[in-house]
């Protein structure tokens, strides 16, 4: 990895300087973490197949024109993007009952929700993340009333989309998190777009049939067949890379 300059370590990817300003490079490691960082550990071959599910889904949402920072996938672990200021929200979309909200509000886990509801947290690893309101976003000018407008019915428009594509493939989408940043252009207008990464790290999928969980509780609760579950994924939506055995699989090879 010397060829580019290393700009930031985070949990489950790295990031370099892209080959023309503007854009990013983003590698895809195996490292999951779980609980706020208190739980880690590796996950073989996650980091090749969230490459490609992320690509999928992103490319999706682009033809339905949901602007994001996806610009192509380099290869097995690596894709271009364009490099954003990232909102320090995360969005949490949710169809159905689960992980902290259904503990903070004592539902059953798998209870659906009479309708999707969303949920913000300030997006501070120190801080564990915690939950916050509009008001907190608009007095600590995190974001403006439009910003939340539009990264809000951008991810209402997400879920339903996504929510349609799983279900084709027999999986209920139970929830999942999104990140959005600002793009400047020459003019200095501003123009907000999903960033980050669509993979089973940040979303709750259940097998329609079975309820067998197919995201990142399995590595959280300790289920096992994590890996599996995110090939499974993978190739449901029809991105499972040929004839791959992801374990091999290093940053270079396409
Ligand atoms: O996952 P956990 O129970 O800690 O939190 P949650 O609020 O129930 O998470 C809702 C959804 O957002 C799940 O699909 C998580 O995987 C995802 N999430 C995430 O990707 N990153 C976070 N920092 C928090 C939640």
């Amino acid at each position: 990895m010397a060829r580019r300059r290393q700009l930031y370590e985070g949990k489950a990817k790295v990031i370099f300087e892209g080959p023309e300003p503007g854009t990013l490079v983003c590698y895809f490691k195996d490292d999951a973490t779980a609980f706020n960082n208190q739980k880690k550990g590796t996950i073989t071959g996650k980091g090749v197949l969230n490459n490609r599910i992320s690509e999928f889904l992103m490319l999706r949402l682009q033809d339905l024109g949901i602007p994001t920072h996806f610009l192509r996938r380099l290869n097995m672990r690596e894709q271009l993007v364009r490099e954003v200021e990232i909102i320090p929200v995360e969005v949490i979309v949710r169809n159905v009952a689960a992980g902290s909200m259904a503990k903070r509000l004592g539902i059953p886990e798998g209870t659906p929700l009479p309708r999707s509801i969303v949920e913000y947290c300030y997006k501070s690893d120190e801080l564990g993340d915690p939950l916050i309101s509009e008001e907190h976003i608009t007095a600590f000018g995190w974001a403006s009333p439009q910003d939340i407008d539009d990264f809000l019915a951008m991810s209402l428009r997400v879920n339903d989309f996504l929510s349609g594509i799983f279900l084709g493939i027999g999986i209920k989408l139970v929830d999942f998190k999104l990140e959005f940043g600002r793009i400047y252009d020459e003019n200095g207008d501003v123009r907000i777009v999903l960033a980050d990464e669509l993979s089973p790290d940040n979303m709750r999928l259940w097998d329609v049939n079975t309820g067998e969980k197919m995201d990142k509780d399995r590595f959280r609760r300790d289920m096992g067949n994590v890996e599996e579950a995110y090939r499974e994924v993978a190739r449901r939506l029809g991105v499972l890379p040929e004839g791959a055995n992801v374990e091999a699989i290093d940053g270079e090879s396409n």
